[in-house]
């Protein structure tokens, strides 16, 4: 785990004497890992303050985790794709079953999932529905909240990849799953092609996704998508770190650009970790993070968002699953 790598005692006694902004405490930022002791980060920010207040603590495990150090300048590039590369960035190879492409953010001003308090997240969560009830990206959608749904509803959305699971004992520990499940909930249109998780690990999880390889398809939705929501709601951002999430691994452009991808060869090998390790890639089940493969199919995304632009998030993934594909062949 990574906070314990980095705290030692005179770390552990400087940072237990400070406070955020919401009051979050160093117990608190290191809750989910002290209850999860398999955790690889183990730590999680209660409001955007977090960063710079336990910033001895954090900045390290952000060195680690993204090879970004306190001296760098996080650059943001969420431009439209040159029209040269749009027909290359949409990859055709049928191993290639889907494609998604999502990025978090957290409004500015508003404490973090594991710290908001329960009125703050209805009076976001109302917020929120009235923005994306209005947009016309994309398809018309709609916004639904849990509390509205019925159990048999949210299990289907979330066994067809579409909503998040209920109950990860990571966000449990970090206080993200209070009074669960007033206040989340999820916006779709009508071909679930773009999404939207409200109040989730963080205040918005916004993603495009579709059957196939069309990386660049995927990634100007989710572009337009982000402008036009942006536009209304202010996310919480630093020039250091760029987007500000809930977790650590997901600072800088929040972005996580996947594709689930069927490997019966590589998957069968224990090299398949090592090759997304030097790819820059990380490697899950199908069912998300935490999860194991099913049929071959793996899920593939990048594993730095920190330090890199949008851009170069959708080229790593691009040549990563390319890599991977000709050594599938090999
Ligand atoms: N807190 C978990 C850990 O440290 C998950 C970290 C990354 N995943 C995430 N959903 N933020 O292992």
């Amino acid at each position: 785990m990574l906070t314990t790598r980095f705290l030692n005692d005179q770390l552990r006694e400087t940072l237990s004497k400070r406070r955020s902004e919401n009051g979050f405490e160093l117990a608190d930022v290191l809750r989910s890992g002290t209850e999860n002791p398999d955790s690889n980060i183990g730590a999680y920010a209660g409001d955007a303050s977090c960063y710079e207040v336990f910033s001895e603590l954090f900045d390290q495990v952000i060195e680690a985790y993204h090879g970004y150090t306190p001296d760098q300048q996080h650059y943001e590039q969420f431009e439209p794709l040159a029209a040269d590369s749009v027909g290359k960035l949409n990859l055709a190879d049928p191993r290639i079953i889907s494609t998604r492409i999502r990025v978090g953010r957290n409004i500015k001003d508003y404490p973090f999932p594991p710290s908001i308090s329960h009125a703050s997240r209805l009076t976001l969560e109302a917020k929120i529905a009235t923005i994306l009830n209005q947009l016309t990206v994309d398809q018309k959608g709609r916004y639904y909240s849990l509390s509205q749904m019925s159990d048999s509803e949210q299990r289907e959305l979330t066994e067809q990849h579409y909503l998040f699971k209920k109950g990860d004992r990571f966000l449990e520990s970090a206080g993200v799953n209070r009074d669960w499940p007033s206040g989340r909930g999820i916006f779709y249109t009508a071909e679930k092609k773009f999404l939207v998780w409200v109040n989730e690990e963080d205040h918005l999880r916004i993603i495009s996704m579709q059957q196939g390889g069309a990386i660049a398809t995927v990634y100007e939705r989710l572009r337009q998508a982000v402008l036009t929501i942006g536009a209304e709601l202010p996310f919480a951002r630093n020039n250091r770190l760029g987007y500000l999430c809930s977790c650590p691994t997901n600072l800088g452009t929040a972005m996580r650009a996947s594709v689930h991808i069927k490997l019966p060869r590589l998957g069968q090998s224990e090299e398949l970790a090592n090759i997304c390790k030097s790819l820059n890639l990380s490697v899950r089940g199908i069912h998300g993070e935490h999860s194991e493969s099913k049929d071959d199919i793996w899920d593939i995304s990048n594993t730095q968002r920190l330090g890199i632009s949008e851009i170069e998030v959708i080229k790593t993934l691009f040549q990563g699953v390319k890599s991977l594909l000709q050594e599938e062949d090999r």
